[in-house]
């Protein structure tokens, strides 16, 4: 059978009614939240919910509450016509496009606060921003209902904070995390990379260039700690302005670690060249 052409919706009770149909058929709702901008790592959470549910509903909100007041919120990438026709080729069902005074109407005054996960890395860089996304996350959690949330490994602090939430919360959804993808050279892709000018783009796979060089060297559980300033010294070597932070940590609880061991281990870096702040992580180990 033809696949129904992607409906819009913009409004919370238009998103329910339709949902509510599709639960009514004993279908089994997947769920995708990005902030637009879409490129094939958005498209690849899509596919993927597409392949484990029936319907697979695509949020598009650039949340101002996860950007801090210096940061960019204003020249964030939209581009809804060009987003609706890549969700159409996806074989998404349903998108969801909900303003600024629909997900924030006057006199909100609650919030969701994930403690442990978010204090560090891009926490320590960003204040206040995991306190915006997993505020922004539970409202879309609930406003869909979805049986399934999709998230990118690529944000993996993020995936991290989210999964917690959601167990904590007692939110009725799987939350399932997709590898990251990449470029053909290895660069994840990013809303972001439009940025960077083409200096920059090449400059750019330093990160993932050490995030491997790393990965080697650290995997039979060597002391990080040199290894890991030598992978700083090879970032700002390759172009990059500051290095935020890269670190070692535990792939599931986030604390620092300084040798690989016997648990999964994920080496997690933000960086920045010129303005544009790049995300990046890889798993190693266990030994
Ligand atoms: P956004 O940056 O648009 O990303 C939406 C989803 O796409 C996130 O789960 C992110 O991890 C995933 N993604 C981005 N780049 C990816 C890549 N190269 N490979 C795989 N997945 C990738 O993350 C957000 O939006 C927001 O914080 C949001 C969760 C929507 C809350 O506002």
């Amino acid at each position: 059978m033809e696949n129904p052409p992607l409906a819009t919706v913009r409004t919370i009770a238009d998103l329910r009614a339709r949902v509510r149909e599709w639960r009514g058929q004993g279908l089994r709702i997947g769920f995708v939240p990005t902030m637009g901008a879409l490129h094939d790592g958005h498209i690849t959470l899509v596919r993927t919910a597409k392949t484990r549910c029936d319907k697979v509903v695509v949020s598009i909100f650039v949340n101002p509450t996860q950007f801090g007041p210096n940061e960019d919120f204003d020249a964030y990438p939209r581009n809804e016509a060009a987003d609706l026709d890549r969700l159409v080729s996806a074989h998404a069902d349903l998108a969801y496009l909900p303003t600024v005074d629909i997900m924030y109407p006057p006199g909100t005054s609650t919030t969701v606060n994930v403690t442990g996960l978010t204090e560090r890395l891009c926490g320590a860089a960003r204040p206040g921003h995991f306190q915006g996304v997993t505020t922004v996350v539970t409202k879309l959690l609930l406003q869909v209902l979805p049986d399934a949330a999709f998230f990118g490994e690529k944000d993996y602090q993020q995936l991290k904070t989210i999964t917690r939430m959601a167990r904590d919360l007692d939110i009725p959804a799987e939350i399932a995390g997709v590898p990251t993808v990449r470029e053909a050279d290895g660069l994840a892709l990013s809303s972001r990379n439009v940025y960077l000018s083409p200096t920059q783009r090449q400059q750019a796979l330093a990160i993932p260039r050490t995030l491997q060089a790393l990965a080697q060297r650290l995997a039979g559980g060597a002391d990080a700690g040199p290894h890991l300033r030598w992978g700083i010294d090879e970032l700002l070597r390759g172009g990059f302005d500051s290095v935020d932070y890269l670190e070692l940590c535990d792939a599931e609880d986030l604390t620092p670690l300084t040798h690989v061991g016997a648990r999964p281990a994920r080496l997690i870096v933000a960086a920045r060249i010129g303005k544009t702040r790049l995300l990046d992580n890889i798993g190693v180990g266990p030994i």
